[in-house]
């Protein structure tokens, strides 16, 4: 049987620290659907679409990742994707508290969905979406931290190009 996970977030937009998850998850599962929110509670600078089609971009050429939305509960959504492993990137201890309550309320709803948390990448752990568009906002370099078409992406939203 496939083993599929999927990896869901509000991606607004991608970075090297979730494009790390995302490698190192393919070494353990067939296939990776990475989820992007539509409702997350967070103000996106990117509509669900910009952010499903830059993704699409930095992924092109691997085919075990299928891009995808989802509103409502993550665990409805995975479980009508067949799927039974969530994927989360854990940073710091910080994140911990709530990832923590958010995978022990997905396994009291139920449905026998794991959640597999990975510990991100030394290199990516202070780096979050945010903090890069604050960086790119006020015409910082970015380099280091998304791919070139979201660095494009970043300076059109913010006029700098
Ligand atoms: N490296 C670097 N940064 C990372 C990272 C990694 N490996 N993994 C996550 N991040 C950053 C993201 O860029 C993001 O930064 P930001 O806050 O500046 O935007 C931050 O960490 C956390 O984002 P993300 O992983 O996308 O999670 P989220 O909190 O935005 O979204 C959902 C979480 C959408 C998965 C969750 O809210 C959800 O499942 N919602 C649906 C409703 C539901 O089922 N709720 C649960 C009820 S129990």
């Amino acid at each position: 049987m496939k083993k599929v996970a999927v990896y869901p977030g509000s991606f607004d937009p991608i970075t090297y620290g979730h494009l790390d998850i995302i490698k190192r998850g393919l070494t353990i599962f067939d296939e990776i659907i990475v989820a992007v929110a539509r409702n997350s509670q967070k103000n996106a600078l990117f509509s669900t679409e910009e952010r499903v089609d830059l993704i699409l971009e930095v992924m092109k050429g691997e085919e075990r990742v299928t891009v995808d939305t989802f509103s409502g509960l993550l665990i409805d959504y995975v479980a009508s994707r067949r799927a039974h492993v969530i994927i989360r990137g854990l940073r710091a201890i910080s994140d911990f508290e709530y990832e923590f309550q958010i995978a022990q309320m997905n396994s009291t709803i139920g449905r026998e969905i794991e959640t597999l948390f990975m510990m991100t990448s030394l290199q990516y752990g202070y780096l979050s979406s945010s903090i890069v568009k604050e960086v790119c906002s006020l015409n910082g370099d970015i380099d280091r931290f998304v791919p070139p078409e979201v660095k494009l992406a970043l300076k059109r939203k913010y006029g700098l190009t």
